[in-house]
């Protein structure tokens, strides 16, 4: 089965979460930046002439789909690589995910998330592969 974990949280935490990842053998994934709040509702911000209220802050989504079993080490690693300990750090969901299409070859369901040296072939003994950026991609 699959699931999907957006993960929202500060942006300068990014690379840090990304490197985690990559070195767990999570591969594909996407990120959008976003802008919102959780329950303190924003932050109070004072200058010389007053406060003001900023209710929308940005954070990063990043976005992975992925199988079941590679779920909880996923959460444990982004939990920790983002976190500061302040309010503000952050929110994890979790997603089911009905399927997957791979548009090049029409796989489909758990073939169409499988990457050469990923987390899944790493269990299995397999080398881990660096990740190459390609202008394809
Ligand atoms: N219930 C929610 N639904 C969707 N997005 C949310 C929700 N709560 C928070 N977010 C997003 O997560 C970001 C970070 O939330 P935040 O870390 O402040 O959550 P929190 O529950 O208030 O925890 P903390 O007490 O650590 O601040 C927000 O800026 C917003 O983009
Ligand atoms: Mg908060």
């Amino acid at each position: 089965m699959t699931k999907k974990i957006e993960a929202i949280f500060r942006e300068e935490k990014l690379n840090v979460v990304k490197e985690a990842l990559y070195e767990i053998g999570i591969i594909g994934m996407n990120v959008t930046e976003v802008r919102g709040h959780g329950r303190q509702g924003g932050i109070e911000l004072s200058g010389r002439t007053g406060s003001y209220r900023v209710d929308l802050l940005p954070r990063v989504q990043l976005n992975i789909i992925l199988s079941d079993r590679n779920v909880e080490k996923t959460i444990e690693t982004i939990q920790q690589a983002a976190q500061t300990g302040s309010i503000g750090d952050g929110l994890i969901f979790v997603y089911p995910v009905d399927d997957v299409i791979r548009i090049r070859t029409g796989e489909r369901g758990h073939d169409a998330l499988t990457y050469e040296g990923d987390i899944d072939m790493l269990a299995e003994g397999g080398a881990k592969v660096e990740v190459q950026m390609q202008a394809t991609d």
